[in-house]
Protein backbone atom coordinates (compact mmCIF):
# COMPACT_ATOMS: atom_id res chain seq x y z
CA UNK A 1 0.00 0.00 0.00
CA UNK A 2 1.62 3.63 -1.08
CA UNK A 3 2.00 5.12 2.51
CA UNK A 4 -1.16 8.25 2.91
CA UNK A 5 -0.63 8.99 6.05
CA UNK A 6 1.32 12.25 7.76
CA UNK A 7 3.71 12.00 9.72
CA UNK A 8 4.19 13.10 13.10
CA UNK A 9 7.83 13.54 14.12
CA UNK A 10 9.73 13.72 17.77
CA UNK A 11 12.03 15.89 16.69
CA UNK A 12 9.98 18.19 15.14
CA UNK A 13 7.46 18.33 18.59
CA UNK A 14 10.50 18.24 20.81
CA UNK A 15 12.19 21.52 19.01
CA UNK A 16 9.01 23.50 19.88
CA UNK A 17 9.03 22.06 23.40
CA UNK A 18 13.33 23.13 23.90
CA UNK A 19 12.47 26.08 22.81
CA UNK A 20 9.97 27.23 25.74
CA UNK A 21 12.81 25.10 28.30
CA UNK A 22 15.62 27.58 26.85
CA UNK A 23 13.30 30.72 27.86
CA UNK A 24 12.57 29.35 31.59
CA UNK A 25 16.09 28.08 31.93
CA UNK A 26 17.15 31.63 31.31
CA UNK A 27 14.44 32.87 33.61
CA UNK A 28 15.90 30.44 36.51
CA UNK A 29 19.42 31.56 35.87
CA UNK A 30 18.37 34.83 36.05
CA UNK A 31 18.01 34.05 39.60
CA UNK A 32 21.00 32.36 40.26
CA UNK A 33 19.57 28.79 39.49
CA UNK A 34 20.84 26.04 36.84
CA UNK A 35 18.87 23.26 36.95
CA UNK A 36 20.32 20.17 37.98
CA UNK A 37 19.78 16.72 36.64
CA UNK A 38 22.00 14.14 37.99
CA UNK A 39 21.78 10.06 37.01
CA UNK A 40 22.97 7.24 38.42
CA UNK A 41 24.46 4.12 36.17
CA UNK A 42 25.22 0.98 37.62
CA UNK A 43 27.29 -1.38 35.48
CA UNK A 44 28.62 -0.94 32.10
CA UNK A 45 25.20 -2.38 29.67
CA UNK A 46 26.16 -0.72 26.43
CA UNK A 47 22.44 0.30 25.61
CA UNK A 48 22.44 2.24 29.27
CA UNK A 49 25.76 4.10 28.81
CA UNK A 50 24.28 5.38 25.34
CA UNK A 51 20.80 6.68 26.52
CA UNK A 52 23.29 8.61 30.14
CA UNK A 53 25.52 10.28 26.96
CA UNK A 54 22.39 11.74 25.11
CA UNK A 55 20.93 12.80 28.46
CA UNK A 56 24.15 14.49 29.67
CA UNK A 57 24.92 16.16 25.78
CA UNK A 58 21.12 17.29 26.09
CA UNK A 59 21.70 18.88 29.39
CA UNK A 60 24.69 20.88 28.63
CA UNK A 61 23.10 21.89 24.82
CA UNK A 62 20.23 23.65 27.29
CA UNK A 63 22.80 25.41 29.66
CA UNK A 64 21.64 23.33 32.73
CA UNK A 65 24.03 20.70 34.89
CA UNK A 66 24.47 17.36 34.45
CA UNK A 67 25.75 15.24 37.09
CA UNK A 68 26.56 11.41 35.90
CA UNK A 69 27.41 9.22 38.49
CA UNK A 70 28.90 5.72 37.31
CA UNK A 71 28.87 3.02 39.41
CA UNK A 72 30.37 -0.43 38.82
CA UNK A 73 28.57 -3.69 38.38
CA UNK A 74 29.49 -4.84 41.62
CA UNK A 75 27.59 -2.07 43.53
CA UNK A 76 25.56 -3.23 46.75
CA UNK A 77 22.18 -2.14 47.24
CA UNK A 78 23.34 -0.39 50.34
CA UNK A 79 25.74 1.65 48.48
CA UNK A 80 23.25 2.71 46.31
CA UNK A 81 21.23 3.68 48.65
CA UNK A 82 23.60 5.70 50.04
CA UNK A 83 24.35 7.45 46.90
CA UNK A 84 20.38 8.08 46.79
CA UNK A 85 20.18 9.55 49.87
CA UNK A 86 23.04 12.12 49.38
CA UNK A 87 21.48 12.80 46.10
CA UNK A 88 18.34 13.49 48.23
CA UNK A 89 20.05 16.21 50.50
CA UNK A 90 22.08 18.05 47.53
CA UNK A 91 20.46 21.31 46.44
CA UNK A 92 22.59 21.61 43.69
CA UNK A 93 20.46 18.06 42.14
CA UNK A 94 16.70 19.39 41.43
CA UNK A 95 16.14 16.05 39.74
CA UNK A 96 17.84 12.46 39.78
CA UNK A 97 17.39 8.90 37.98
CA UNK A 98 18.49 6.17 38.37
CA UNK A 99 18.94 4.37 34.96
CA UNK A 100 17.08 1.04 34.46
CA UNK A 101 17.63 -1.75 34.22
CA UNK A 102 19.93 -2.46 37.44
CA UNK A 103 21.92 -5.64 38.50
CA UNK A 104 19.83 -8.27 39.49
CA UNK A 105 21.19 -8.25 42.86
CA UNK A 106 19.92 -4.48 43.33
CA UNK A 107 15.74 -4.61 44.51
CA UNK A 108 14.49 -2.34 41.67
CA UNK A 109 11.35 -0.96 43.77
CA UNK A 110 13.07 -0.66 46.86
CA UNK A 111 16.00 2.05 45.10
CA UNK A 112 12.51 3.83 43.48
CA UNK A 113 10.77 4.22 46.82
CA UNK A 114 14.31 6.00 48.44
CA UNK A 115 14.01 8.89 45.74
CA UNK A 116 12.82 11.86 47.10
CA UNK A 117 9.30 12.28 44.59
CA UNK A 118 10.02 15.80 44.63
CA UNK A 119 13.40 14.89 42.86
CA UNK A 120 12.26 11.67 41.05
CA UNK A 121 12.01 13.41 37.31
CA UNK A 122 11.50 9.98 36.04
CA UNK A 123 8.12 9.79 37.55
CA UNK A 124 8.49 6.33 38.67
CA UNK A 125 7.74 6.79 42.70
CA UNK A 126 4.64 5.53 44.06
CA UNK A 127 3.75 9.25 45.51
CA UNK A 128 3.87 10.15 41.71
CA UNK A 129 2.50 7.18 40.30
CA UNK A 130 -0.38 7.91 42.59
CA UNK A 131 -0.96 11.76 41.77
CA UNK A 132 -0.52 11.03 38.23
CA UNK A 133 -3.97 8.17 39.04
CA UNK A 134 -5.88 10.82 40.92
CA UNK A 135 -4.86 13.97 38.20
CA UNK A 136 -2.99 15.40 41.39
CA UNK A 137 0.20 17.51 40.20
CA UNK A 138 3.67 15.98 40.27
CA UNK A 139 6.17 14.45 37.53
CA UNK A 140 4.54 12.42 34.83
CA UNK A 141 6.78 9.53 33.17
CA UNK A 142 8.60 10.46 30.46
CA UNK A 143 7.66 8.44 27.41
CA UNK A 144 3.59 8.92 27.95
CA UNK A 145 3.74 12.36 29.03
CA UNK A 146 5.59 12.80 25.88
CA UNK A 147 3.22 10.81 23.96
CA UNK A 148 0.30 13.13 25.27
CA UNK A 149 2.42 16.37 23.69
CA UNK A 150 2.73 14.99 20.36
CA UNK A 151 -1.32 14.28 20.02
CA UNK A 152 -1.75 18.21 21.43
CA UNK A 153 1.04 19.64 19.76
CA UNK A 154 -0.04 18.02 16.24
CA UNK A 155 -3.70 19.27 17.37
CA UNK A 156 -4.99 15.65 17.11
CA UNK A 157 -8.47 15.76 19.23
CA UNK A 158 -8.50 13.31 22.07
CA UNK A 159 -11.66 14.06 23.95
CA UNK A 160 -13.95 11.15 23.45
CA UNK A 161 -12.02 9.16 21.53
CA UNK A 162 -11.42 5.71 21.67
CA UNK A 163 -7.79 5.30 22.78
CA UNK A 164 -6.18 1.82 22.61
CA UNK A 165 -3.07 1.18 24.03
CA UNK A 166 -1.31 -2.17 23.57
CA UNK A 167 1.19 -3.25 26.23
CA UNK A 168 0.92 -2.63 30.30
CA UNK A 169 4.23 -2.49 31.53
CA UNK A 170 4.56 0.12 34.51
CA UNK A 171 7.38 2.54 32.13
CA UNK A 172 5.04 3.01 29.60
CA UNK A 173 1.34 1.44 28.72
CA UNK A 174 -0.04 1.34 32.46
CA UNK A 175 0.69 5.00 33.02
CA UNK A 176 -0.42 5.86 29.05
CA UNK A 177 -3.69 4.57 29.65
CA UNK A 178 -4.03 6.36 33.29
CA UNK A 179 -2.99 9.77 31.35
CA UNK A 180 -5.93 9.09 28.42
CA UNK A 181 -8.31 8.64 30.87
CA UNK A 182 -8.45 12.11 32.92
CA UNK A 183 -10.65 15.11 33.07
CA UNK A 184 -8.01 17.26 31.13
CA UNK A 185 -6.79 18.87 27.98
CA UNK A 186 -4.82 16.09 25.98
CA UNK A 187 -7.21 13.55 27.25
CA UNK A 188 -10.74 12.86 28.06
CA UNK A 189 -10.48 9.77 26.05
CA UNK A 190 -12.43 6.51 26.00
CA UNK A 191 -9.57 3.87 26.70
CA UNK A 192 -8.85 0.11 26.93
CA UNK A 193 -5.73 -1.32 27.70
CA UNK A 194 -4.84 -4.80 25.35
CA UNK A 195 -2.16 -7.25 26.13
CA UNK A 196 -0.67 -10.55 25.23
CA UNK A 197 -3.64 -12.17 27.18
CA UNK A 198 -6.59 -10.56 25.80
CA UNK A 199 -8.49 -12.33 23.62
CA UNK A 200 -9.51 -11.15 20.21
CA UNK A 201 -6.57 -8.06 20.62
CA UNK A 202 -7.31 -7.21 16.84
CA UNK A 203 -11.44 -6.78 17.45
CA UNK A 204 -10.33 -4.23 20.31
CA UNK A 205 -7.29 -2.40 17.86
CA UNK A 206 -9.45 -1.91 14.86
CA UNK A 207 -11.79 0.41 17.14
CA UNK A 208 -8.89 2.75 18.38
CA UNK A 209 -9.34 6.15 16.91
CA UNK A 210 -5.96 6.58 18.42
CA UNK A 211 -3.76 3.77 18.85
CA UNK A 212 -1.10 3.44 20.94
CA UNK A 213 1.55 1.00 20.78
CA UNK A 214 4.14 -0.52 23.55
CA UNK A 215 3.96 -4.02 23.07
CA UNK A 216 8.03 -4.65 22.44
CA UNK A 217 7.22 -7.05 19.46
CA UNK A 218 8.81 -5.69 16.07
CA UNK A 219 5.90 -4.74 13.58
CA UNK A 220 3.69 -6.65 15.54
CA UNK A 221 0.44 -4.63 14.57
CA UNK A 222 -0.40 -4.89 10.50
CA UNK A 223 -2.83 -3.11 8.64
CA UNK A 224 -5.50 -5.32 9.26
CA UNK A 225 -6.00 -4.73 12.61
CA UNK A 226 -6.82 -0.87 12.80
CA UNK A 227 -9.47 0.97 10.88
CA UNK A 228 -9.18 3.41 8.19
CA UNK A 229 -8.16 6.94 9.03
CA UNK A 230 -6.79 5.46 12.58
CA UNK A 231 -3.58 8.16 14.19
CA UNK A 232 -1.11 5.06 15.11
CA UNK A 233 1.99 6.03 17.74
CA UNK A 234 4.30 3.37 17.99
CA UNK A 235 6.47 3.19 21.09
CA UNK A 236 8.84 0.24 20.16
CA UNK A 237 12.03 0.20 19.09
CA UNK A 238 13.33 -3.34 18.36
CA UNK A 239 16.51 -3.91 16.58
CA UNK A 240 15.88 -6.58 13.36
CA UNK A 241 18.02 -8.24 11.13
CA UNK A 242 18.45 -6.48 7.96
CA UNK A 243 21.77 -7.92 5.80
CA UNK A 244 21.06 -4.98 3.15
CA UNK A 245 21.95 -2.47 6.06
CA UNK A 246 25.43 -1.75 6.43
CA UNK A 247 25.32 -2.53 10.40
CA UNK A 248 23.29 -5.84 9.46
CA UNK A 249 20.12 -4.96 11.06
CA UNK A 250 17.89 -2.10 11.92
CA UNK A 251 15.44 -0.37 13.96
CA UNK A 252 11.71 -1.09 13.78
CA UNK A 253 8.83 -0.09 15.81
CA UNK A 254 6.27 -2.40 17.20
CA UNK A 255 3.92 -1.22 14.23
CA UNK A 256 4.41 -2.65 10.66
CA UNK A 257 5.04 0.53 9.25
CA UNK A 258 4.73 -0.21 5.46
CA UNK A 259 0.97 -1.46 5.44
CA UNK A 260 0.07 0.39 8.59
CA UNK A 261 0.83 4.00 6.66
CA UNK A 262 -1.48 3.19 4.28
CA UNK A 263 -4.40 2.99 6.49
CA UNK A 264 -3.45 5.56 9.06
CA UNK A 265 -4.09 9.14 8.60
CA UNK A 266 -1.04 9.99 11.11
CA UNK A 267 1.36 7.71 12.05
CA UNK A 268 4.85 7.91 13.90
CA UNK A 269 7.89 6.65 11.99
CA UNK A 270 10.70 4.65 13.95
CA UNK A 271 13.44 6.00 14.53
CA UNK A 272 12.39 9.51 14.38
CA UNK A 273 9.08 9.06 16.37
CA UNK A 274 8.14 8.95 19.97
CA UNK A 275 12.18 7.88 21.14
CA UNK A 276 13.26 12.01 20.77
CA UNK A 277 10.91 12.96 23.42
CA UNK A 278 11.71 10.60 26.11
CA UNK A 279 15.21 13.14 26.81
CA UNK A 280 13.04 16.04 26.00
CA UNK A 281 9.92 15.37 29.00
CA UNK A 282 13.18 14.50 31.10
CA UNK A 283 14.57 17.68 30.93
CA UNK A 284 10.88 19.35 31.00
CA UNK A 285 10.38 17.63 34.44
CA UNK A 286 14.10 18.53 35.64
CA UNK A 287 13.26 22.49 34.76
CA UNK A 288 10.31 22.44 36.47
CA UNK A 289 11.72 20.14 39.64
CA UNK A 290 14.18 23.49 39.22
CA UNK A 291 11.13 26.29 39.64
CA UNK A 292 9.74 24.28 42.31
CA UNK A 293 12.89 24.65 44.15
CA UNK A 294 12.52 28.59 44.59
CA UNK A 295 8.73 28.44 44.73
N1 LIG B 1 15.70 2.67 31.10
C1 LIG B 1 14.97 2.71 29.96
N2 LIG B 1 14.13 3.77 29.97
C2 LIG B 1 14.33 4.39 31.15
C3 LIG B 1 13.76 5.56 31.74
O1 LIG B 1 12.88 6.23 31.19
N3 LIG B 1 14.25 5.89 32.96
C4 LIG B 1 15.20 5.16 33.60
N4 LIG B 1 15.59 5.55 34.80
N5 LIG B 1 15.75 4.09 33.08
C5 LIG B 1 15.31 3.70 31.86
Amino acid sequence: MPPTADLIKGKDVSSEIYSELSERISCLKSKGVTPGLAVILVGDDPASQVYVRNKGLKCEELGMRSITVRMPETTTEEELLGKIYDLNRDPSVHGFIVQLPLPKHIDEDKVIDAIDPKKDVDGFHPVNVGNMLIGKPGFLPATPAGVQQMLVRSGIETSGKHVVVVGRSNIVGKPMAALMVQKAKGADATVTVVHSRTKDLPDLTRQADILIVAIGKPRFITADMVKEGVVVIDVGTNRVDDPSSPKGSRLVGDVDFQGVSGKASKITPVPGGVGPMTICMLMANTVAAAENSIR
